[in-house]
């Protein structure tokens, strides 16, 4: 597939595997942007009818337009295989964050209240998303959730499965009841669950009923009582485990009725408010970026298209996030911003003199890069050493703003290199190998 075209759309890399389709990112030149091109197995369609019903559908959910949803470009249900074109979003998925890092509470709130708007938004239009999960929520470099594959599981589901009896089509982990018994009539109280689900995940750590076989979860959903979620995670209250066990009531006449009052009402057990800038997920965030943007593995293009230039680039992704908070303890507000600014403007310095550039930078995180006009072999080199001198200049700053050094340098910091494929645009691409993880 890869380095073939789909209708106008170049292929240039397989991005992720799910269970019914294949996501590629691809070129489309003439609006001269890299797009996400989502390949449905044809096993997933059936025959003609499957195709017709697939088309139908597919146009009704492109009609959904909200600014938390993942907007769909381009469809084509008639091509074989199938596809559907969207947005690409290199920020990573809710997946993804959650495997690497706990978020406090209020940026947790951040999230939740966009998606939920989002869910709410696409019910009122009378579409269940029916396979919401955390590799369904895509986040962009800013923090912002988008909801991806909405309504994508009942628009693949061959006809005979819905006459059949195992209409299961969705995710075991974050399956309601009664769509895990392959209840026809589905409606927007399933979505409310899953989203129980992820909040459930999000709080404790752990899913409700985690199992090693997906059966036994699956079944798990269906029967067994919600686990008291303080036993996961003691910190939480009595009122906290009250919205999650009502989220997730086997009966869905006694959930929430929509996501909206569900997040509300999480917001007020938690006695929290969203964050308004969620530092560390837009942290998170931009490393996710910046590994997309240099740490494409095996899937190297076998033929490039004519827009398509290859060449080594070297990405440094500094984050000074803890460094800030340290401040903040001591200082007021507008001197920890100057320090940190003055802190940036240094490493922006320290970049250029080791041959790199500042490429982007918020607030505290910031991506710098080697080899975006000319690659030179020394490039990842001068990175560390670049990264090397910046470890130093915090230090440095450190004993000026704090009096001390930490035992525990307040910072991350990520280095990876590889064949970069760039566009006309030298929209930077990719497919190479990280090459170091974190320094200092
Ligand atoms: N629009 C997109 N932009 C960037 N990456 C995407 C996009 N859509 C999907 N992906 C990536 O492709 C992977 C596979 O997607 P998918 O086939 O929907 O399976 P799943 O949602 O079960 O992970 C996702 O986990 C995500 O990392
Ligand atoms: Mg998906």
């Amino acid at each position: 597939m890869i380095g073939t075209k789909l209708g106008p759309y170049e292929i240039t890399e397989e991005i992720g595997k799910g269970g019914m389709a294949t996501v590629y990112r691809a070129y489309q030149p003439s609006m001269d942007r890299h797009v996400a091109v989502k390949v449905i197995h044809a096993s997933m369609l059936g025959d003609e009818v499957g195709r017709d019903r697939f088309q139908r559908e597919a146009k009704l959910i492109a009609k959904l337009e909200h600014p938390h949803l993942l907007p769909i470009y381009d469809f084509d249900g008639a091509h074989d295989p199938p596809y559907i074109v969207m947005r690409f979003l290199e920020g990573g998925t809710l997946k993804q964050v959650m495997e690497a890092d706990r978020l406090p509470a209020e940026e947790m709130l951040y999230l939740l209240h966009q998606v939920a708007s989002a869910l709410d938004y696409a019910h009122r239009q009378g579409v269940v998303h029916r396979d919401l999960k955390p590799s369904n929520i895509m986040i962009d470099k800013e923090g912002n959730a988008f909801i991806a594959d909405f309504g994508i599981a009942r628009v693949s589901d061959a006809p005979k499965d819905l006459t059949g009896t195992g209409n299961v089509i969705g995710t075991p982990g974050y399956m309601a009841p009664e769509q895990a018994r392959g209840k026809v009539d589905v409606d927007s109280r399933a979505d409310v669950y899953s989203l129980g689900v992820i909040i459930y995940e999000l709080l404790a750590g752990q899913g409700p009923f985690d199992r090693e076989n997906p059966l036994e979860e699956l079944m798990a959903h269906v029967q067994e009582p919600v686990p008291d979620i303080r036993e996961a995670n003691p910190e939480l209250s009595a009122n906290v485990n009250q919205v999650v066990q009502k989220s997730l009531a086997k009966d869905r006449e006694e959930r929430y009725a929509t996501s909206g009052e569900l997040v509300s009402n999480l917001g007020k057990a938690l006695k929290k408010q969203a964050s308004s800038a969620p530092s560390q997920l837009r942290s998170l965030t931009q490393s996710f970026a910046a590994e997309q943007l240099v740490a494409l593995e095996e899937h190297a293009p076998e033929a490039k298209t004519p827009s398509d230039i290859q060449r080594q680039m070297t990405a440094l992704h500094m984050d000074v996030t803890d460094f800030a908070e340290l401040l903040y303890e001591t200082e007021e507000a507008d001197r920890v911003q100057r320090a940190i600014d003055r802190l940036w403007h240094a490493f922006q310095g320290i970049a250029e003199e080791h041959g790199g550039a500042l490429e982007s930078r918020t607030g505290e995180a910031g991506l710098m890069l080697w080899g975006r006009e000319e690659a030179h072999e020394s490039d990842p080199e001068q990175a560390i050493r670049a990264a090397l001198r910046m470890k130093a200049a915090i230090e440095q700053a450190s004993v000026a703003q704090l009096g001390a050094t930490q035992a525990e340098l307040p910072f991350k910091a990520g280095i990876t290199t590889g064949p970069v494929l760039l566009t006309r645009e030298q929209s930077g691409d990719s497919s190479g190998r990280p090459m170091t993880g974190r320094v200092g």
